[in-house]
């Protein structure tokens, strides 16, 4: 039997601990940042919701597409992306940590994925040419981008006029992007909303460059 002591004791220090976990949460959110090197055991684990298959589904990658995989990490979702576009397709991978970047060079070595092109670099400022990909991806990624639009701006750029972007979210990620904010910013920039997967807590949302609207003749 407990003391009502011990249990207020008890209730007390998890309040606490939810107080602290709220805190943490919040600086997060108002400073983004990388997702340490050293915690990448967590982005290993299986996500029920934002899987491999479902990403496949909802980006269709294609045979011969040169697709371009933003904050790819320790690569979670790279191989299966890259053999989905094999035999003459190439995935770019970005991240901004030279660490994950050579993870990722590792793991897809050991994966025997020769198709992948792994690269330091930040999504602020991509170092590619305009209209270069058939498709884009960032996972778990836009939220600790400091300037988010910035990031929205670059891949806007870099995907071919047809191209297609496809953004993953998912709780508890302390780094968090609601569907309903990032469906408005990607749709001022032109792209049209096709398809979302997944639920209000964990999602891909597919968006489409709108080609019969870019290459309709203007009206007099
Ligand atoms: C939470 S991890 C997710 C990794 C991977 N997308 C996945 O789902 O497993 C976020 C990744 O985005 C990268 N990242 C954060 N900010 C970035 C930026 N500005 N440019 C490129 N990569 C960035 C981090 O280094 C990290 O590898």
């Amino acid at each position: 039997m407990i003391s009502r002591r011990t249990s207020r004791a008890i209730a007390a220090l998890l309040g606490l601990a939810l107080l602290v976990g709220l805190g943490y949460a919040l600086r997060w959110r108002s400073n983004p940042s990388p997702c340490p090197y050293a915690q990448r055991h967590a982005i290993d684990l299986p996500r029920p919701v934002i899987t491999r298959s479902r990403l496949r589904s909802v980006l269709e990658p294609r045979a011969g597409e040169r697709i371009l995989e933003v904050g790819s990490g320790t690569g979670y979702y790279t191989g299966m992306v890259a053999r989905a576009i094999e035999p003459s397709g190439t995935l770019h991978a970005v991240d901004v940590q030279p660490e994950m970047v050579e993870h990722l060079r590792t793991r897809m070595r050991a994966e025997e994925n020769s198709n992948v092109e792994p690269i330091c670099g930040d999504a602020r400022s991509l170092p590619y040419p305009d209209n270069t990909f058939d498709a884009a991806y960032l996972i778990l990624v836009l939220g600790e981008i400091p300037d988010q639009e910035r990031a929205l701006d670059e891949l806007n750029r870099v995907l071919k006029p047809d191209g297609r972007l496809v953004v993953g979210e998912a709780l508890p990620d302390p780094h968090f992007v609601r569907f309903e904010r990032l469906r408005r910013r990607v749709e001022r920039r032109g792209l049209k909303f096709e398809d979302r997967i997944g639920t209000r807590a964990g999602y891909f949302a597919r968006f489409d460059a709108d080609v019969s609207e870019q290459s309709a003749d203007p009206v007099e």
